[in-house]
């Protein structure tokens, strides 16, 4: 027998053990209406579960209406959400991945266009709304100000959050992210670069930290003990007044004590002008930091791309899971292509019996001649 293959072995968060270290990146769809999601979302994420993936996570999805990137984001503001997801969460689990919900509210980055629909600010004539942040500053000086957040908007926000990670796990999510990345609200809260207030909630890292952590305890509180709860955090703000590695590193385990069981490592976002050092697997680093000072399970994302790269980051121990967007997009069969390159047999890679015969036959082989 072949020794095992770092990335098809299992991983085991709280009760749940995932298949494998590969997950589906959270992606923006674009696709729903009134928060709704349908069709798309049921064709493309199950797509995804029947592709090998050990977890496929829904995109970005609104607990408030506001809270939603564009009028097109999905959103879990209201019980008539829980249904069609749980056709999504039956599909994906029944075809042996974990289904996971990214819970997001987009704060200052709220009311835009969907990116095919010119991705601008829409005006209220448009559909759009005002938009709320830590402080009354524009992402870009182009866009309208948010309206700053009082402290009674934050106890309804972490209510909706609450309300959403209820709402999650009645539509069958057995993990649940808080999104606190890439510039959205509660990052905008962490992050010195967006938040300037002179309350609880503002100024030292302990008043910058307190919203995604009461948050996290009051999400964990709600959920049932055996839910995977995490959040995505952006590492850095690849500036030099913004935060780093080291803040992220402190405010996760902060996060562990409230309750949380992973960081989903991505970086950057809270402002327009950052220069961000692309490069293959170049956030892998802030995952080996955050598991090894944290000590929490991390996941990598960000320009993986390759069999034998992820692999390698999950042999070496820099990351717990690797999350994959854009390759997704491309194959989602990514992991069964994974599975065949790093050498395990087609029965043992999660190929579904209705596919076996396209994995297991000669692929170059011309087709068949026809008798007679
Ligand atoms: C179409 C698209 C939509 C995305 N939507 C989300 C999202 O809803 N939530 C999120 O945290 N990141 C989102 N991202 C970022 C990805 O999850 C991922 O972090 C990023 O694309 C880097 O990974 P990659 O190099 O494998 O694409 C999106 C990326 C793409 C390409």
């Amino acid at each position: 027998m072949s020794a095992a293959v770092p990335l098809f072995t299992p991983l085991k968060l709280r009760n749940l053990t995932l298949r494998n270290r590969i997950g589906v990146s959270p992606m923006c769809q674009y696709s729903a209406v009134e928060g709704m999601s349908g069709d798309w979302h049921l064709v493309h994420l199950g797509s995804r579960a029947i592709g090998g993936a050990g977890l496929v996570m829904m995109e970005a999805t609104g607990v408030t209406p506001e809270g939603r990137i564009t009028p097109d984001c999905s959103g879990i503001w209201s019980d008539a959400h829980i249904e069609p997801l749980k056709r999504i969460t039956g599909f994906i689990a029944e075809h042996g991945a974990a289904p996971a919900l990214q819970l997001a509210h987009a704060g200052r980055k709220a009311s835009m266009a969907a990116p095919w629909k010119g991705g601008k600010r829409l005006s209220a004539s448009e559909g759009g709304w005002q938009t709320v942040s830590a402080s009354a500053v524009p992402f870009t000086p182009d866009l309208a100000p948010p309206r700053e957040m009082s402290a009674d908007d934050i106890k309804k926000l972490i209510d909706a959050f609450v309300a959403g990670a209820r709402r999650g796990v009645a539509a069958g999510f057995p993990i649940l992210e808080i999104h606190g990345a890439h510039g959205y609200l509660l990052h905008q809260f962490l992050s010195p670069l967006s938040n300037f207030r002179t309350d609880d909630y503002g100024g030292s890292e302990e008043n910058r930290f307190r919203l995604i952590r009461e948050v996290a305890r009051a999400v964990r509180a709600e959920v049932p003990s055996d839910t995977v709860v995490g959040a995505r955090l952006s590492c850095t703000d690849w500036d030099e007044k913004g935060l780093t590695i080291k803040d992220t590193a402190r405010l996760s385990a902060l996060l562990k004590e409230d309750g949380l069981d992973f960081i989903d490592c991505s970086s950057g976002f809270v402002t327009a002008d950052a220069k961000v050092p692309f490069a293959p697997g170049f956030q892998v680093p802030f995952a080996t930091e955050i598991r090894e000072t944290a000590k929490l399970p991390a996941f990598a994302v960000g320009l993986i791309t390759e069999a034998a790269q992820a692999n390698d980051i999950i042999a070496k121990e820099q990351a717990d899971m690797v999350l994959l967007a854009r390759a997704e997009l491309r194959d989602p069969y990514w992991p069964l292509h994974a599975a065949l390159e790093l050498g395990i047999a087609p029965v043992d890679a999660n190929v579904p019996a209705q596919y076996l015969r396209g994995f297991q036959e000669n692929r170059t082989a011309a087709p068949r001649k026809k008798a007679g």
